[in-house]
């Protein structure tokens, strides 16, 4: 394991400091840092932080790219579910970053595939992703790479496997406007990143946290491929591993 580093965290709030405190790192280090970033419930602290140190110690986003990881297809910009107004909402409307210099996939392109291919173009004309912030889901997706997804593919349109949308429901007043596709780089993609941040946190977390690590590397569970990468950071809550400590008590050493 000695391609990962974890940090362990007592709750999904420090877990966003600890997770911001990377980021920020690496923006300092790297002005025109290329970001990759994810959306959902687990980032919220982190982009809550990462607005508080633009206001109280000037981190500065004026230089930084980002490219987010997914967009549901069917919805406009505007829609307040949309990844496009999550993170107007909770990260770029508060800092300096130049808008040109952001990416999220457009779920209302005419030609998605086209549209597909051009997200990864961009990707590699800005050098490709420094830091890829992520999320997982209850299946073990990163991005909207669901089960069975193949680990080499670049940024594409899947369907939305049910157990994914049922988990998002909670954004929706309804299953039946959870939309059934989206675009998501591809696990190819995010595997190219520089350096990957997984942040997990709470308790419904912790068996596919564990499934991830110490499981097989299964395209079964998506996430377990980044027992391939090279530069791992884990951020966990307490909570998140706890089914980890029981077996692995040395993950958080
Ligand atoms: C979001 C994304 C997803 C989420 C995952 C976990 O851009 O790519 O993979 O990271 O569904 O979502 P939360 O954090 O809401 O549990």
């Amino acid at each position: 394991m000695s391609n990962f580093e974890v940090w362990r965290a007592a709750d999904p709030v420090s877990a966003g400091k600890i997770g911001a405190e990377i980021i920020s790192k690496t923006i300092i280090n790297k002005p025109d840092c290329l970001l990759g970033l994810a959306t959902g419930s687990t980032p919220v602290p982190v982009y809550k932080e990462l607005v508080l140190q633009h206001k109280k110690e000037a981190l500065d986003f004026s230089k930084v790219r980002t490219v987010n990881l997914d967009e549901y297809v069917g919805l406009p910009a505007d829609h307040p579910q949309s990844y496009h107004h999550f993170m107007m909402d909770n990260l770029f409307r508060h800092i300096n970053i130049n808008l040109q210099n952001t990416r999220i996939p457009d779920g209302m392109a005419t030609d998605l595939s086209a549209h597909c291919d051009q997200y990864e173009q961009q990707i590699k004309k800005w050098n490709g992703i420094d830091l890829q912030l992520l999320g997982i889901g209850l299946n073990g997706h990163i991005g909207f790479n669901e089960p069975a997804s193949v680990f080499t593919r670049r940024t594409h349109l899947t369907n939305l496997t049910e157990s994914t949308r049922k988990a998002n429901q909670r954004f929706f007043t309804s299953i039946d406007e959870v939309p059934r596709q989206a675009i998501t780089m591809g696990i190819g993609t995010i595997m190219a990143a520089s350096q990957i941040l997984l942040v997990c946190t709470g308790v419904k977390k912790a068996d596919i946290l564990e499934r991830t690590f110490f499981g097989p590397i299964d395209p079964m569970v998506p996430a377990s491929v980044l027992q391939f990468h090279q530069h791992v950071t884990v951020v966990a809550d307490d909570a998140a591993v706890k089914t980890i400590l029981q077996k692995h008590p040395e993950f958080t050493d």
